[in-house]
């Protein structure tokens, strides 16, 4: 029970319905739960969302679902409204929630491919924004509202997934990597203003992993052999295996943790 009495919000957690292929924050929302937390599942997602704290109720756990569109700032303010007047407090946000990129539309754009299209001259001021909105503006709000929340208690931890690509650079989605890169300063930011308050605050960079969202990279052969060629451990991280880092970072065994990247990524840039 490494995170006993610790009540968790996590955004984006709605994919995590037992019988089928779990995002991070959905598997992240049974780790915490099966670990003695408090878990609250936020995301825009309803049925799946509810369904999924369901599940977790019925295997004996505590989870609890509330609508949170983690770009809407009185979402946010509703939720902790509601964290507060049901689970009394929060210890622990964890900021999951993301999208991918919008569908190749050559009827839009000359670029030869859907990958190409994904490059700098190519890139939308819309799709830009579009990804800075979820990732950047969702992570910012999310803490700026919690900070009130963990001051009472006397510290706490937040926990913002960002990616491989918020820290290295490859050949395609542009405004992904700018959105993911903006998570990993907010986070170093939020860490040095906060900790004098015993808030720590880090970032997860998780590489190529099976979820829901990238069902395309694991299913088209082709594609899954040129990402898995890039991995030396040669394998996609199953999502369980991105949730335990949130449990570490998450529990009191990471105490002296703040403003730290958690890498985990088979090795992909070790390299
Ligand atoms: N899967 C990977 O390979 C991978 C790699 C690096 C980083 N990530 C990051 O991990 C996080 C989780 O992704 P995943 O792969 O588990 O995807 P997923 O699609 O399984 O989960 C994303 C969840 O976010 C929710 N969501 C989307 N927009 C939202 C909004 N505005 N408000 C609230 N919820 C919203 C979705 O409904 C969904 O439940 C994302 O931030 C993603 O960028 C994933």
């Amino acid at each position: 029970m490494r995170l006993n009495n610790k009540v968790i919000l996590i955004t984006g957690a709605a994919t995590g319905l037992s019988d089928e292929i779990q995002g991070i924050g959905g598997a992240a929302a049974w780790k915490c739960a099966e670990e003695g937390a408090k878990t609250i599942i936020g995301d825009i997602s309803d049925d799946m969302g509810e369904e999924t704290a369901q599940q977790i109720n019925q295997m004996g756990g505590y989870a609890r679902y509330i609508h949170l569109d983690v770009t809407n700032e009185d979402n946010w303010v509703s939720a902790y409204k509601s964290i507060e007047s049901v689970e009394g407090k929060l210890d622990v946000l964890v900021n999951n929630a993301g999208t991918g990129i919008p569908n190749y539309d050559s009827s839009v754009t000359d670029a030869r491919s859907p990958e190409e299209a994904l490059m700098v001259e190519y890139t939308t001021v819309e799709g830009l924004e579009s990804q800075l909105k979820v990732h950047a503006q969702g992570v910012l709000l999310g803490m700026k509202h919690a900070i009130p929340l963990l001051r009472k208690q006397k510290g706490g931890s937040v926990i913002n997934v960002s990616s491989i690509h918020g820290i290295v650079g490859t050949h395609t989605v542009t405004s992904y990597q700018a959105a993911k890169g903006a998570v990993r300063q907010l986070t170093k930011a939020a860490a040095v203003q906060y900790s004098p308050e015993n808030i720590r605050v880090n970032s997860i960079h998780p590489g190529f992993t099976k979820t829901p969202l990238t069902t395309e990279l694991f299913t088209n052969p082709e594609l899954h052999s040129d990402r898995t060629s890039q991995i030396p451990l040669g394998r996609f991280a199953e999502s369980e295996e991105i949730a335990m880092g949130i449990v570490f970072l998450a529990s009191d065994e990471s105490s002296y943790i703040t403003g730290s990247e958690l890498v985990i990524d088979g090795g992909v840039i070790a390299q």
